[in-house]
């Protein structure tokens, strides 16, 4: 299992960005994630192609996508072409979740899946083989800073014993209300990649922030 870390930048200064993709490049941070929210799935707007576009010219890390919109088939190939290393779309918009899936991966990105709190680990089933990483949600989407959900502790188990069945080489990734209790927690049960916001953007020193986080 390796510990990975993502941090947000919807909890960054968007005022200052270029510093703090520059902070992360400089970090331990082995991607960087970046919410993209369109007011529909979820009920907030966030940014989108433009700004992956910009941060792509001075980022050193591969990003990390993550899409809150619905119809993701329609936008596979501006994300792709934005800079996106990985791209991941939720499980509740997708209809044809497998066609997605082939569509990203035939873009040569990796594909990954995202599931709120809600929805069981067992609708991965017959698509956990094609996958390149599940994305557990812990905290409802659309918000950073809120309270992490224990019930992820369970799902994160029972998605480890499936891709342990079906597909060892996929990723665990989780995402919202992570800190050092949280992450340290979330690693013993199987997490691989662990996504941080408002913890790593609101702290005293964010690079070392990141660089504890990994070592909890
Ligand atoms: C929420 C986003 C998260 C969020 C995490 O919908 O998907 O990535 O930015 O923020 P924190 O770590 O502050 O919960
Ligand atoms: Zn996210």
């Amino acid at each position: 299992m390796s510990r990975l870390i993502a941090p947000s930048i919807l909890s960054a200064d968007f005022n200052r960005l270029g510093s703090d993709i520059e902070m992360i490049n400089q970090s331990e941070a082995d991607y960087i994630h970046f919410d993209v929210m369109d007011g529909v799935f979820v009920p907030n707007i966030s940014f989108g192609i433009p700004v992956i576009q910009h941060v792509n010219k001075i980022a050193t890390k591969p990003l990390d996508v993550h899409l809150m919109i619905i119809e993701p088939d329609k936008f596979i190939e501006p994300f792709v072409q934005s800079g996106a290393s990985i791209l991941t779309v939720h499980y509740e918009v997708c209809m044809h979740l497998h066609r997605t899936i082939q569509q990203i991966k035939d873009k040569g990105i990796k594909a990954s899946v995202c599931l709120n709190p809600h929805t069981p680990v067992a609708v991965l089933e017959d698509i956990i083989a094609e996958l390149d990483m599940v994305l557990l949600m812990s905290v409802n989407p659309g918000f950073g800073g809120q309270v992490f959900i224990e019930n992820t502790y369970k799902k994160v188990q029972q998605l480890k014993e499936l891709i342990n069945k079906n597909n060892p080489n996929c990723l665990i990734e989780v995402d919202g209300g992570v800190n050092y209790e949280t992450g340290k927690k979330l690693y013993e049960v199987g997490v691989d990649v662990l996504i941080a916001g408002s913890f790593v953007f609101n702290s005293d020193n964010p690079k070392e922030t990141i660089r504890k986080l990994k070592v909890v």
